[in-house]
């Protein structure tokens, strides 16, 4: 009776837990950007991003420059926008300290979108608990680039390879070790 009690428990503990989660599209040498561009258009990984940022609650973190590079807040999601800047913002609610955000965020779950600069303070702090990565097949010469994760994480999950507009491309999920 006591082993059942503690598996429900410990089952209701997990089913409790609040992940933090990082969606990025890279190259082979891990680049995000160039000139503060993404310099590939595949509409499929588009329709990834957005399906996976709307699951879990649909709470995303982005960093302020790649917030005005899309130029508005992610529709049915609920925006964080980390910026030194107080000056209010339509549609999102601003984040002035990730330290004290990512400590106080743990009754919900959170997506990290980006960019560079954000991903490398969450990943640095030890704070993501998963990583979905699309990788892409080339070098495009980018110069922002995903930090270094793979001591820390390890694969759980791999598509098979996609095809389109001439870029191929598949779908990794990384677990943080435990
Ligand atoms: N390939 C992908 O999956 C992907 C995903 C997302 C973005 N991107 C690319 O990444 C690039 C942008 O990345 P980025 O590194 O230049 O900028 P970013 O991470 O989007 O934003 C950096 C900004 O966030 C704010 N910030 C960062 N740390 C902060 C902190 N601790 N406290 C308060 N505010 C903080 C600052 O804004 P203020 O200056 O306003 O204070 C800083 O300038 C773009 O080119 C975008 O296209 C690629």
């Amino acid at each position: 009776m006591r082993v059942v009690t503690d598996l429900l428990m410990t089952t209701h503990q997990l089913m409790l837990k609040k992940m933090i989660r990082l969606i990025a599209a890279t190259d082979r040498k891990s680049g995000l950007a160039k000139q503060g561009f993404q310099p590939w258009n595949i509409p499929d990984d588009e329709k990834y991003f957005n399906d996976h940022t709307k699951s879990h609650g649909g709470n995303v973190l982005i960093g302020a420059i790649t917030f005005k590079t899309i130029g508005r807040p992610l529709v049915e999601r609920q925006n964080y926008v980390l910026t030194r800047d107080k000056t209010p913002v339509e549609g999102v609610e601003l984040v002035h300290d990730l330290e004290s955000f990512l400590k106080d965020y743990k009754d919900r779950d959170l997506w990290v979108v980006g960019g560079a600069n954000v991903f490398s303070q969450v990943i640095g702090a030890d704070k993501a608990d998963e990583l979905y990565i699309t990788h892409i097949e080339a070098d495009f010469g980018c110069n922002q680039f995903f930090p270094e994760f793979v001591e820390k994480f390890k694969l759980v999950d791999e598509s098979e390879l996609h095809e389109q507009n001439g870029f191929i491309y598949r779908y990794a999920v990384y677990k943080k070790n435990k």
